[in-house]
């Protein structure tokens, strides 16, 4: 079992630590470089069809959900392409307005999720063209979809998703690009600047997994905690609301994930003397903004940790208690490295508490019931 896990304790922790090789396998063939484009000849999406697209949906369940946060912050970017998230257990139910020029995007690691499954095929019965997003190139979303994109992540065995979420963000990226590309909302320029950054992705992440004790040492810390909360804001809020999934995951401790500045509007009554309050701060357009949401827990008494680049620490310590520092990339593509930490906390934390890791209790790797 241990040659299975490749000399790793647990799948969690190998497949972490399969993320670079994962991220790279995911861009493999796809970036031309001499000019300096994405090409996906995969993809059945004409580009008339692509200029035509009026609204994206995207759907998913858990971290796929997710993972579509952050795709929905990078195709409203790059494309400028109104995008809407969607649970897929709900999508059905709410009647979404689909119509010839809807591209519904769905996402999931296995290809076998029931709801995602059913979401995929109300989309396409009112006429929705469907791209799957999906790691399992023959499973039953890859075969009912129009077009595929799959990520290359290799297996996940372990309950928690994380080289798929990743493999997932690297995909939006290319297809945000892609579609950037045909749309001709980006110039070659900006399109060589995104993915000169996403090739240095990968080498990134490596550096961090060497340096993980400090979140080793954090997650030994918050284990000893019932309950607390993540603050972010833009991207780091969806990266948050994926930490906290993994945290409840596989530690049982409660979370809450927080765009900063909604904490005053109710939940900033919860926050109580030496509560772990963890500050995901990477959109320097917004982190002046964070920084007085910080100043607005610490004055109630929370203990703080800001997750940060390394040439803010100095200034966020006069704010905050602790501070973990991660590598820079573009603002757009810092999920890719942040969630990296996160995994890592959980799977410390649930590692000091004696759970087991790759197994979390009630949870099943597939969920094939609606
Ligand atoms: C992730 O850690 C969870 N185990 C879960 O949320 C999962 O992402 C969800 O069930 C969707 O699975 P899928 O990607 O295989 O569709």
């Amino acid at each position: 079992v241990t040659a299975e896990k490749g000399g790793y304790e647990h799948f969690m922790l190998k497949e972490i630590h399969e993320q670079p090789k994962a991220y790279r396998d995911t861009m493999l063939g796809r970036i031309d470089h001499a000019n300096h484009q994405v090409v996906l000849p995969e993809l059945k999406l004409s580009v008339e069809q692509i200029k035509n697209i009026r609204n994206v949906h995207i759907v998913a369940c858990g971290t796929a959900y997710n993972a579509g946060l952050i795709g929905r912050t990078v195709i409203e970017q790059f494309a400028r392409i109104p995008v809407e998230n969607d649970v897929a257990s709900e999508y059905r139910y709410r009647s979404p307005i689909i119509t010839p020029e809807t591209l519904v995007i769905v996402v999931s690691q296995s290809g076998e999720t029931a709801d995602t499954l059913a979401a995929l095929r109300e989309a396409r019965a009112n006429g929705a063209h469907v791209l799957a997003i999906t790691n399992v190139v023959g499973s039953s979303i890859a075969r009912d979809a129009d077009d595929v994109l799959v990520t290359l992540a290799g297996p996940e065995i372990a309950v928690a998703s994380t080289k798929a979420y990743t493999s997932q963000l690297i995909a939006f990226y290319l297809f945000g690009l892609y579609l950037a590309q045909v749309r001709g909302t980006m110039n070659k320029e900006e399109v060589a600047h995104v993915l000169a950054a996403m090739e240095a992705l990968p080498e990134q992440v490596e550096a961090m997994l060497g340096q993980a004790d400090p979140i080793k040492t954090y997650a030994e810390h918050i284990a000893k905690h019932k309950h607390l909360f993540f603050i972010g804001r833009g991207q780091d809020y969806a990266v948050v609301q994926e930490g906290s999934l993994k945290l409840k995951e596989i530690s049982y401790i409660h979370s809450e994930a927080y765009a900063a500045g909604e904490l005053k509007h109710g939940t900033l009554a919860l926050i109580e003397e030496g509560i772990p309050v963890i500050s995901l701060v990477t959109q320097e357009s917004v982190m002046e903004k964070t920084v007085s949401n910080i100043k607005e827990v610490k004055a109630r008494g929370a203990e703080v940790l800001a997750i940060s680049y390394e040439e803010h620490a100095a200034e966020l310590l006069k704010s905050v208690d602790h501070v973990i520092t991660i590598p820079k990339t573009l603002p757009i593509l810092t999920a890719a490295i942040s969630v990296v930490t996160l995994q890592l906390l959980a799977y410390y934390a649930s590692l000091a508490l004696g759970h087991d890791v790759d197994k979390p209790r009630n949870l099943a790797k597939s969920v094939t019931v609606e």
